[in-house]
């Protein structure tokens, strides 16, 4: 058995390579041909890369395609897309084109405001800790306001502290509940900057205040982190057109279609099971978007899912209706987004995706990623409620399957012929490659 190692942070690139390879993997001289086959050939990008975390051993790709197409409150935006799903942006863009020719999305921010928490624990009388509060509250932006100056300046900063009563849901524990606003920044940084400096006045001030006991006076500071759960930064996306419009199988009317597109979204409100594979499609287009420009998917992914439990069960976050003859659309999604800071001003394709979007501003980013979003649910609920996904699915699988088959540039383009008129299954696959290498 491989035995643990100390210091493996401290050792070189080869080093760790040499390490990983010779005791976890079979064939070392391999396994290392894998890994250096992804570094970058420019030294420049490689360090960049091998910076941004500790032990970089390679880096993990992968691609990155463009959907072009999508009409955004008058704008065209081509989208760069960064996703390993087949279908995902064969679907952005073939849902960009139908929109396009119906007035293209609509979309409106609701709110952008962010949230952290000091989280503390105080043994002591409420109402003394109010009015140490009111006493409190100026000092806390007084004494943080070097770091809010330059973010004031773009006309950012902290909205509000205001002291929260938790005792209900656990003995003795408090918060600082702060909002703020980031502007183009996700903020992540200055939020928690500001929140360290909060508690350490807290605790400060907590241990001179003459109207707290010995005990009141020695409050604990359990943690202090902003949230990812943003219900006030939050965008709203839309299309619409006439139900006639809606010809989406030679199957089914329009009339028919906006029906069951209507009611496969009420299923999603109601039924749970339902709304997190409804949800996760959202996701495919959200993701993307946010992958390619250099945000924290993990971060969105969380205030998503949260929201869409925000009325006690997990629901939908797209909804549809049909009003006057006319089909409408929409999407409701928290984005805690930024489009200078962090990735964004080092990593050269994030800059390089930013350009192609036109530079947004982050509340023009929230649009585009709603936009995403909604696109890829419409592409997903219309394909479900019409032919299913699966045809088109292994359509675009077809090129993975032919690839982990080995087959070589002939025989890929005598199988994508064969397989326009006939079904895709891997086994399907396998027997007409093995035909043809006969
Ligand atoms: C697959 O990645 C996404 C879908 O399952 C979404 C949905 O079912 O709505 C097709």
């Amino acid at each position: 058995m491989t035995k643990p190692i100390s210091g493996f942070s401290k050792l070189t690139k080869e080093e760790k390579i040499n390490w990983v390879t010779e005791n976890y993997t079979q064939n070392a001289d391999q396994s290392k041909k894998i890994l250096q086959g992804y570094w970058n050939q420019n030294q420049r990008i490689q360090q960049l890369h091998d910076e941004f975390i500790e032990n970089t051993i390679t880096n993990f790709y992968i691609p990155q395609g463009i959907a072009p197409n999508f009409l955004i409150n008058d704008t065209l935006y081509a989208i760069p897309m960064a996703i390993e799903e087949s279908s995902v942006i064969a679907a952005a863009s073939k849902t960009a084109k139908f929109w396009l020719k119906r007035g293209g999305f609509k979309a409106e921010i609701l709110g952008t405001e962010k949230v952290g928490q000091v989280h503390f624990i105080f043994k002591g009388d409420n109402k003394t800790l109010n009015s140490f509060f009111t006493y409190l509250k100026p000092l806390l932006f007084a004494e943080s306001a070097s770091l809010t100056t330059s973010m004031e300046k773009r006309g950012g900063g902290i909205s509000d502290i205001i002291l929260k009563d938790k005792t209900d849901k656990l003995k003795h524990y408090f918060q600082l509940h702060v909002t703020f606003q980031t502007k183009d920044a996700m903020g992540a940084n200055f939020i928690n900057s500001c929140l360290e400096q909060f508690a350490a006045t807290l605790k400060k001030e907590a241990a001179s205040f003459n109207g707290f006991s010995k005990q009141e006076k020695d409050v604990e500071i359990l943690m202090s982190i902003l949230s990812n759960y943003v219900p006030n930064c939050t965008v709203r996306a839309e299309v619409s057109c006439p139900v006639e419009d809606l010809k989406l199988s030679a199957k089914l009317t329009p009339e028919h279609t906006a029906e069951k597109i209507i009611q496969a979204i009420k299923i999603a409100q109601v039924e749970p099971y339902r709304a997190v594979t409804h949800n996760k499609g959202i996701m495919n287009g959200v993701d993307a978007v946010v992958l390619a420009t250099g945000n924290d998917f993990r971060a969105v992914e969380a205030g998503v899912h949260a929201y869409a439990c925000r009325n006690g069960r997990y629901s939908s976050l797209t909804s549809a209706e049909i009003e006057n003859g006319i089909f409408k659309f929409w999407i409701e999604l928290p984005l805690a987004l930024g489009t200078v800071g962090g990735l964004t001003n080092l990593h050269p394709l994030v800059k390089l995706n930013l350009e192609i979007l036109q530079r947004p501003s982050t509340e023009e980013l929230m649009q585009i990623i709603a936009v995403a979003g909604l696109a890829q649910n419409f592409a997903a609920v219309s394909s479900l409620v019409t032919t299913g996904i699966q045809k088109g699915h292994m359509k675009m699988h077809l090129l993975n399957i032919l690839n982990q088959l080995c087959a070589n540039e002939t025989e890929k383009a005598t199988l994508v012929e064969h397989f326009k008129t006939n079904p895709v299954t891997h086994h399907g696959v396998e027997i007409q490659l093995n035909m043809i290498r006969k």
